[in-house]
């Protein structure tokens, strides 16, 4: 494998884009981040240090500024591209539309504009499930018809339709490669590194792990009827260590596949109710999670679960952690760190 080749980590101080780096340096890459920081903090790449011995090259930059983005591409022999930086809020794209648009898919049009410059064509994108809106059926494949709900889906399926069409013209020398994460949670083990949301927190495993803490009193429980086992919402929950090793094993097929543009779920397959999360979070703390059932949030879906067979097939890659590992790693980090970033011990 290709040892010591560098790739642009857009995006790498966050939460997702951190425990990549770890991977890629496990791997032997090395990443290369760029990050703004409007939603992460340098410190995580002081613990991506802590835990792999190695200091990746890190510059802070915003994707949106073409001229400092060349910069790092002159200074650096990049290989591929794997582009993380975004703005991930459902609720708060609704409000900050223009916003959402000019950040995920104008940043992502400078990026894709200056790798041509460099002649670097190979590149993982971060897609999201969301882009399947309400599916008519679960388990989910990759053909299912798309179909967004609000600002955020749109610039995800907007960026993957661009890419697309990049590959689709004529002599393209494009390799992409777009994974959809169904719902990442979790922790790298070591509890250095985790999920460090702004304020209060919209999802739901961040939110019961700061009811563990005592940051939040107690977690409201968005629906109870819907038609699921326990009327909960179901969703694939997937170990951001597991969601990491997807992205190292496609970036290994990027360097042995020809160009095209290609699709991944990257998920379990299995689905669990908020219920059964709550349950699952209290064994591994031994802590009580105090909760109120809700009505629905807008928006919200029944259930949502991956078919994820063509990243085994293709990749070679599939989830290794369960729930119980998910929760466990998501509570040491919010242990160490019960204000995330901000202040902790080590
Ligand atoms: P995150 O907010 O922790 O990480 C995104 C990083 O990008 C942050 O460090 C932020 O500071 C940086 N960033 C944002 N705009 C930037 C810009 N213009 N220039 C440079 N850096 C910028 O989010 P995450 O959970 O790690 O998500 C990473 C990617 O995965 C995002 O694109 C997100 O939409 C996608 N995704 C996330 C989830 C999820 O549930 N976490 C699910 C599906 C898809
Ligand atoms: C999970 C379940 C809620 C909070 C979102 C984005 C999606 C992707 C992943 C980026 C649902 C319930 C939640 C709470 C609750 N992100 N819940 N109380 O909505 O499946 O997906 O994150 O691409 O695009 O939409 O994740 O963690 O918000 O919710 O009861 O305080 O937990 O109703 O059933 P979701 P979530």
């Amino acid at each position: 494998m290709p040892e010591q080749q560098q790739v642009l980590v857009t995006g790498g101080a966050g939460y997702i884009g951190s425990h990549v780096c770890v991977s890629l340096i496990e791997a032997g890459f090395t990443p290369v981040v760029v990050d703004n920081y409007s939603n992460s903090h340098e410190v995580a790449l002081d613990r991506v240090t802590q835990i792999t011995g190695v200091r990746p090259p890190v510059y802070a930059v915003d994707i949106r500024d073409e001229q400092r983005l060349g910069e790092v591409f002159a200074a650096h022999d990049i290989k591929a591209v794997m582009h993380f930086a975004g703005l991930k809020a459902v609720g708060e794209s609704t409000t900050l539309p223009l916003e959402y648009h000019g950040n995920n898919v104008g940043g992502s049009i400078t990026l894709f504009r200056v790798m041509e410059q460099h002649n670097v064509r190979k590149l993982i994108f971060s897609s999201s499930a969301t882009v399947y809106g309400d599916p008519a059926s679960v388990p989910i494949k990759e053909t299912f018809p798309c179909q967004v709900t609000n600002p955020y889906g749109r610039t995800k399926l907007i960026v993957e339709d661009i890419l697309r069409d990049m590959s689709a013209a004529p002599d393209a020398q494009w390799n992409t490669t777009l994974l959809r994460y169904f719902n990442p949670v979790g922790a790298h083990e070591s509890g250095l590194i985790g999920e460090d949301p702004a304020g209060i927190p919209n999802n739901l495993v961040p939110f019961i792990a700061q009811v563990a803490v005592g940051n939040l009193p107690y977690l409201k429980v968005f629906g109870s009827d819907y038609d699921t086992r326990d009327g909960t919402g179901v969703r694939d929950y997937i170990h951001v260590v597991d969601l990491a090793a997807g992205h190292v094993a496609a970036l290994e097929q990027l360097f042995q596949v020809a160009p095209e543009c290609r699709v991944y779920n990257l998920g379990t397959g299995t689905g669990y109710s908020v219920l059964e999360v709550v349950k699952a979070f209290s064994e591994a703390s031994g802590l009580e999670i105090p909760y109120e059932l809700a009505p629905r949030r807008p928006g919200d879906i029944a259930q949502c679960f991956a078919d994820p067979e063509l990243a085994w097939e293709q990749l070679g890659w599939r989830t290794r952690r369960d729930l119980k590992q998910m929760m466990e790693d998501t509570w040491r980090w919010q242990k160490r760190n019960p204000q995330g970033y901000r202040t902790s011990e080590s």
